[in-house]
């Protein structure tokens, strides 16, 4: 995708270095962060310097493939980085893939390399479900910030908006680390795509009073059975748009399917720090980023990063191989 004329993918490696964009200072300031070790990539990741599925994906990759470069103990960097986040199926996909392969450079590249390709497949795909003028909820970042490039929720937003559809979207904030109110706003704002952000408790009201004809959301692994975890804050909106009769698709390149889990109850959620809903960062007047505490001093907080919405609730699966439909229950 392009940023101010320019096209930039998520993430990439040149030389012994993976470059990428750093998420944790968007929307306030674009800059790319350089790693030039596996163990600065792996920081990289668990401090969401990058994040998204694909992008951690792609990330943890190329940590494997700096480790082999470097001659580390290839078994031990695999551990390291495999700790840094353990819901996002991606990051396990890539890890294995460059571990065992014979020139992990080249595997790494490749793996980054299909991500993109799979989520522009993705959007071409998922756009023959929007319909001209439809207004569309997003929860999270699942656009190209969360991929190597074109994103997953996004990418059929991105083509249907191509395609002369003259799409809407509702972006969720998604609390606490506010994805969807800082990345998505500013991605679709970026595209020039009509969006507005709402305050995650909005969706229900939103949809009861029609105001909402399709929810497409992302994915950081899908089970066997259909179940899928993503962003917290997923499975209330897939309720609500069954309550309302609405479509909710989930987009997800098929590297994020993990047949190892049975269901949903078999995927590994993060729990991240308390600080995350405790504070809140941003700009203020001057222009100056400043942390706040946001909550009742003292008070504890719970934060779990990810939760699982069954497969009876999901419309579809959009996949570079095509639409899934998980056996209804
Ligand atoms: O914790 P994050 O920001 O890495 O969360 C992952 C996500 O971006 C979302 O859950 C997303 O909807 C699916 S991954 C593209």
């Amino acid at each position: 995708m392009k940023v101010k004329g320019k096209h930039y993918r998520t993430v990439w490696l040149k030389g012994k270095s993976v470059f990428m964009i750093e998420q944790n200072l968007l929307p306030f300031k674009f800059r790319i962060y350089e790693a030039k070790t596996y163990k600065d990539t792996c920081r990289a990741i668990k401090t969401m310097i990058v994040r998204g599925a694909g992008a951690i994906g792609a990330a943890a990759g190329f940590a494997m493939a700096q480790a082999c470069l470097a001659k580390a103990d290839p078994a031990k960097a695999k551990k390291e980085i495999e700790a840094t986040r353990p819901t996002a199926r991606n990051l396990f996909y890539a890890v294995e893939r460059v571990f065992y392969a014979s020139d992990p450079i080249a595997e790494a590249q490749k793996i980054a390399d299909e991500d993109a390709e799979s989520c522009q497949q993705i959007g071409q795909i998922g756009a023959k479900l929007i319909k001209k003028g439809a207004r569309i909820e997003t929860h999270c970042n699942a656009g190209w910030l969360a991929f190597v490039d074109y994103g997953s929720a996004l990418s059929p937003i991105y083509a249907a908006r191509d395609g002369g559809k003259n799409v809407f979207v509702y972006v969720d904030e998604t609390r606490p680390r506010s994805q969807g109110a800082r990345l998505t706003a500013w991605e679709l704002k970026n595209e020039n795509v009509p969006h507005v952000i709402i305050p995650d408790n909005a969706g229900a009201s939103l949809m009861s009073q029609g105001r909402i004809d399709l929810v497409i959301v992302g994915a950081d692994r899908i089970a066997a059975n259909g179940d899928v975890a993503n962003k917290i804050g997923t499975l209330e909106k897939a309720i609500c748009a069954k309550a309302f009769g609405i479509p909710f698709y989930v987009a997800a390149p098929t590297s994020t399917f993990d047949p190892g889990c049975r269901t949903g109850k078999n995927i590994p959620i993060e729990e991240r720090s308390a600080d995350e809903v405790l504070y809140q960062s941003g700009r203020d007047a001057s222009g100056a980023i400043k942390k706040v505490l946001v909550c009742s001093p003292g008070s504890p907080a719970l934060n779990p990063a990810f939760d699982v919405t069954p497969a009876e609730y999901i419309t579809g699966i959009i996949t570079e191989k095509g639409i899934w439909k998980p056996q209804k229950k």
